[in-house]
């Protein structure tokens, strides 16, 4: 029987099963690469600002995502609390995107424009002097290390040839726009950023 072939032979069997899983894969994910809506920013999302970018590049350096999400699901007891679920093309200037799973504190995915900087600044500082209860541990390093201007125009110039839309001036400018910032300034303007920009959703 043709199927003993198979089962007796290892190699065959294992090239098989590739072939079936591609097919698998493929059509899975080749309709994704024709979708616009996953593959082109939604409508308001644009690149992070030089110091956005800096201060995301602060949120991964401290692993603010081991406890973060930034992916509201589409569920009621999600959307409820934390507003319109994360479209796929609210990630497309993510590189890495941090989404995330683990969830010791709440997502952050629509965190802008709910505290005020002050609020933000105290709770980097030491959360418990707002929050009594929290267990997020302090970075009051951040408010005394700068900003690396230079490096944020690299990163700028890496993520153009990417494919992000940054302008001549945009790039131009971003030593001077991050002049001055310490991290946890850059930082807050990220948190400041995230879910602010999408258009027509909320
Ligand atoms: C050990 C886990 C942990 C880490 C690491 C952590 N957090 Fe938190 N975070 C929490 C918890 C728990 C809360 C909820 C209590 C509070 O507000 O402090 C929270 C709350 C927050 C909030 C308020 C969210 C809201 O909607 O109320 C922000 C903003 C925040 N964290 C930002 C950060 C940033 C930025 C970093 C990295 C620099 C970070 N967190 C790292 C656990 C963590």
């Amino acid at each position: 029987m043709k199927h003993e072939i198979v089962e007796r032979k290892i190699g065959l069997m294992g090239v098989l099963i590739v072939v079936v899983i591609s097919i698998g894969g493929l059509v899975e994910i080749t309709p994704l690469l024709f979708s616009s809506q996953v593959r082109d920013a939604a409508p308001g999302i644009e690149p992070y600002s030089a110091m956005e970018l800096a201060g995301r590049d602060v949120y991964i350096r401290e692993g603010c995502y081991n406890c973060h999400s930034q992916m509201i699901r589409p569920f009621r007891s999600e959307t409820e609390r934390y507003g319109h679920y994360s479209l796929a093309g609210e990630s497309v200037y993510d590189r890495p995107f941090q989404f995330g799973s683990k969830r010791t504190g709440p997502d952050l995915a629509r965190v802008g424009g709910r505290y005020a900087d002050a609020w933000h600044r105290v709770h980097l500082m030491n959360p418990r002097d707002v929050v009594p209860e929290s267990n997020m541990p302090g970075y009051p390093w951040l408010a005394e290390s700068d900003v690396d201007g230079r490096a944020t125009v690299e990163r700028m110039l890496a993520l153009r040839v990417l494919g992000h839309p940054y302008t001549d001036e945009q790039i131009a400018s971003a030593e001077k726009d991050v002049a001055g910032a310490t991290e946890m300034d850059a930082l807050i303007a990220y948190l400041q950023g995230l879910g602010t920009n999408l258009q027509g959703r909320r």
